[in-house]
């Protein structure tokens, strides 16, 4: 198998994945699943599409099969193969006999949902390809089908952030069809790269199915307020979910339990959510997948010695002209995960040159502001954690007695717990039990 630390310059920290991206922390036990191709960053996506299944956001089969025909290190046919099947899945769910049965609507509509975001994963090179748009409406099109058969319709909600300018994008996800139904509440946000559809299948489908209500919200550089309202990546978070806060309080009112009110930050949702939650004393507590002190720290830390002296000796020009070379060479000097990382990065901080992201990164961190947390808080932790290594116990001791440090171990150890959802979700809801007063 090639790993990614066989090259010359392998940057694994551009691959800022919510849920790709592995460290060996040296055991002789990595990886400790069964990878599904030679290259570690398909290796991980496809454990991706696979996991939605889980939710009815995926089969097993149909994936496989895009798997077997996808080339290791061709991002090209990764795009195809998925593109492919979304479309193919998207017949079937439009088949009339499909029509008749809410439960093969919704889970036809959802695995056609993932396959179109699966198919927009390695297209972010080149912003002007009309792609990005088009398999992205594509997908939208198909989560808000799925989201009408629920046996409570999902509710997409557009929330104005007044302090911030922009727009928060959000779905509510309702768990009773009582109207004072006084319930706990769940407010999820993800990270880098991942959709607020993702997070229905990583976090609100197991929180309905356990009685507790759910919204997922994107701000500023996610994916859906990226596109519509053109905006990059912000650092201060609390622009974004405090209104969302006030819109759970206010317009749910009936129906939330302002004592069990928690707000989940997914991959460097785990930065986003410990900056919300220090503005934010209505949250009961905040669940962190995982824990995030510095997102310049992790993304610079795997950098060449000399790419990194370059961009520290302030001389961006060539710092942005020799990585967007090694970037672009025909060779294998960047692996699929650090391509795309920077690709991606580019397009969600909204900057052609690498030099701005990463300096744009450095105010990602909560050492200012982490006092200011005053909740319980609950610190997952990755055994084989790619990105921010080590910085969930820093989180976690910064945090002190409010904090619970989980570290989630072997084959749950993959950043996000990746291919190990079950493990996650009732590893956070056994603490939310144990934590929240009803
Ligand atoms: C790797 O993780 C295991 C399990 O948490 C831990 O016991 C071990 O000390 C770690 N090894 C290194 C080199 O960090
Ligand atoms: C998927 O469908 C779109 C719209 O019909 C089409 O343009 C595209 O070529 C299809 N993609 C594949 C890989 O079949
Ligand atoms: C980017 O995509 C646009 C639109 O498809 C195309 O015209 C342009 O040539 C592409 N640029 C590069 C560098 O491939
Ligand atoms: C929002 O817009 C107002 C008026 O244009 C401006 O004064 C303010 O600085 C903006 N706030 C942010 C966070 O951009
Ligand atoms: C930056 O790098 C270029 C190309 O190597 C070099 O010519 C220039 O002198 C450098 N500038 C500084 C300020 O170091």
């Amino acid at each position: 198998m090639r790993s990614s630390t066989s090259t010359g310059y392998s940057l694994a920290a551009l691959a800022l994945s919510s849920l790709v991206v592995a460290a060996s922390n040296g055991t002789n036990d990595y990886p400790p699943t069964y990878p599904l191709s030679t290259d570690p960053g398909f290796a991980s996506e496809f454990v991706v599409a696979l996991q939605n299944s889980l939710t009815g956001g995926a089969d097993i089969g149909p994936v496989l099969g895009a798997v077997k025909n996808i080339k290791p290190g061709d991002m090209d046919s990764y795009h195809e193969e998925f593109y492919r099947l979304a479309n193919a899945t998207k017949a079937q769910a439009e088949d009339p006999q499909n029509s008749y049965d809410p439960v093969n609507v919704r889970d036809t509509w959802f695995s056609a949902s993932q396959y179109y975001r699966r198919a927009d994963v390695y297209i972010h090179r080149n912003w002007s390809d009309p792609l990005i748009q088009t398999v992205w409406n594509e997908q939208t099109a198909a989560f808000d089908k799925a989201i009408a058969a629920l046996p409570i319709p999902g509710q997409r909600l557009q929330i104005p952030s007044p302090e911030g300018n922009f727009t928060v994008e959000a779905i509510w996800y309702s768990a009773s069809r009582n109207p004072h139904a006084k319930l706990p509440t769940m407010i999820v946000g993800n990270g880098f790269d991942a959709a607020q559809e993702d997070s229905y299948h990583y976090y609100c489908a197991a929180a309905l199915a356990r009685g507790w209500n759910c919204i997922t919200y994107e701000g500023p550089g996610q994916n859906t307020v990226r596109r519509t309202q053109g905006l990059g990546f912000i650092p201060e978070w609390e622009l974004v979910a405090t209104p969302v806060v006030d819109y759970v309080l206010l317009a749910k009112k009936q129906v939330v339990d302002e004592n069990r009110l928690v707000l989940v930050g997914n991959s460097m949702g785990g930065y986003f959510a410990a900056r919300a939650a220090a503005f934010e004393p209505r949250l009961s507590a905040a669940v962190l997948i995982g824990g995030v002190w510095d997102t310049y720290e992790g993304y610079i830390s795997p950098l060449p010695k000399e790419l990194l002296a370059v961009y520290e000796a302030g001389n961006y020009t060539q710092f942005d002209e020799q990585i967007l070379a090694l970037r672009d060479a025909e060779s294998e000097a960047f692996s699929t995960e650090a391509k795309w990382g920077l690709d991606y990065g580019l397009w969600a901080f909204k900057t052609h040159s690498p030099s701005e992201f990463y300096s744009q990164t450095k105010r990602y961190r909560i050492e200012d502001v982490v006092h200011q947390i005053d909740m319980p808080v609950f610190v997952g932790d990755a055994e084989f954690e790619g990105i921010y290594i080590g910085q969930a116990k820093k989180v976690s001791d910064a945090l002190g007695e409010r904090a619970t440090y989980h570290l989630f171990k072997g084959v749950a150890g993959y950043h996000c717990q990746s291919g190990a959802q079950q493990e996650m979700q009732r590893t956070i809801f056994a603490w939310l039990n144990r934590v929240l007063k009803a």
